[in-house]
Formats: structure tokens, C-alpha cells, sequence
């Protein structure tokens, strides 16, 4: 392990167009297939104070409104994602915000091709991650550590 290599938890939405879609298992595989581990996972629908409290930062854009719109349209997946540098590995999978500018192999690169609808959301900095995180989850929705295994001992 080099010494740049830190353990980090980082936050993760499937939109509405992925679960929609029938996404969701090809999206946890890609992360799971990483190395990277689940610490906690809901399925819900988003009211819209928290979708604009998650987009916060954009409410000056023209897009805002219609994102929040979009994001609160459906059934979303919310995930805590962990790992070696999780934020970095996440937003690499995840792949760039406009879709046809992602590369082929992440996931808007490989299943997208709409900005607002572009699958899936990844925090891009450890504090967005606490930020989202806290957000989106209580305390006593994480598992601290998945010990596969130790119901055989
Ligand atoms: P996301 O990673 O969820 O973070 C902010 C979202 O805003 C982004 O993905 C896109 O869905 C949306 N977004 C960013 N830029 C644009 C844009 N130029 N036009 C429309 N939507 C955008």
C-alpha cells in the first residue's frame, strides 16, 4: 500500500433513470468488482427540500430547477461507498458529468447520454461525501465492517 493510499467512505446516488432503468445491479457490480465495499444502502424517493439542500450548490444554474424536478421524479439509490481512496475511485467509475464527454468503460460513458439524466450522482471531495452522507443517511444506517465468513467459525 503507498502511503498516499487512505481508507475513505464516500456517497453515492443511482437517479431515477438508473433504477428506472434496471441498472442497479450492473452499478454495485462496477463498484464491487473495484474492490470498493458497501456501508449502507437505501431505496427511496426524495422530497424535494432535500433534493435542493443536495444541490444546493447549483441553485444559481438554469438547469437547477430541473434537476431538482428530475431528481425527485422517481425511486433513487443512496449508498455509503467504501474503500482505498473511494473518492477518486468512485468519481473515475462514474465517469464525466456531460455523458458524451466520459469515456467508454465508466458508467455514463457506457450508459448515458443526457447531462441531467446522467445516471448516477458521486460526491467529488471527501467533505461533499461527509456532507452528503449526512444528508442522506442516520448514524445507525452503516455497517462498520462486513466480516464474510465469520458465521461458519
Ligand atoms: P451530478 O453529478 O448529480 O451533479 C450535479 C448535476 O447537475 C450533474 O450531475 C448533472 O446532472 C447536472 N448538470 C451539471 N451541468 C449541467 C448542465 N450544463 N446542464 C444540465 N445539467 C447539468
Amino acid at each position: 500500500m503507498a502511503s498516499e493510499d487512505h481508507i475513505e467512505r464516500t456517497f453515492l446516488m443511482i437517479k431515477p433513470d438508473g433504477v428506472k432503468r434496471g441498472l442497479v445491479g450492473q452499478i454495485i457490480s462496477r463498484l464491487e468488482e473495484k474492490g470498493l465495499e458497501l456501508r449502507a444502502l437505501k431505496l427511496k424517493n426524495l422530497d424535494i427540500e432535500t433534493a435542493r439542500k443536495h444541490y444546493a450548490e447549483h441553485s444559481d444554474k438554469p438547469f437547477y430547477d430541473h434537476l431538482v424536478y428530475y431528481v425527485t421524479s422517481g425511486p433513487i439509490i443512496v449508498m455509503a461507498v467504501e474503500g482505498f481512496n473511494a473518492v477518486r475511485a468512485v468519481r473515475q467509475l462514474v465517469g464525466a458529468t456531460n455523458p458524451i464527454e466520459a469515456m467508454p468503460g465508466s458508467l455514463r460513458g457506457d450508459f448515458c447520454l443526457e447531462q441531467v439524466r446522467n445516471l448516477v450522482h458521486a460526491a467529488d471531495s471527501l467533505e461533499a461525501a461527509s456532507r452528503e452522507l449526512s444528508l442522506h443517511f442516520n448514524r445507525d444506517d452503516f455497517v462498520s465492517e462486513v466480516r464474510v465468513g465469520e458465521i461458519y467459525d
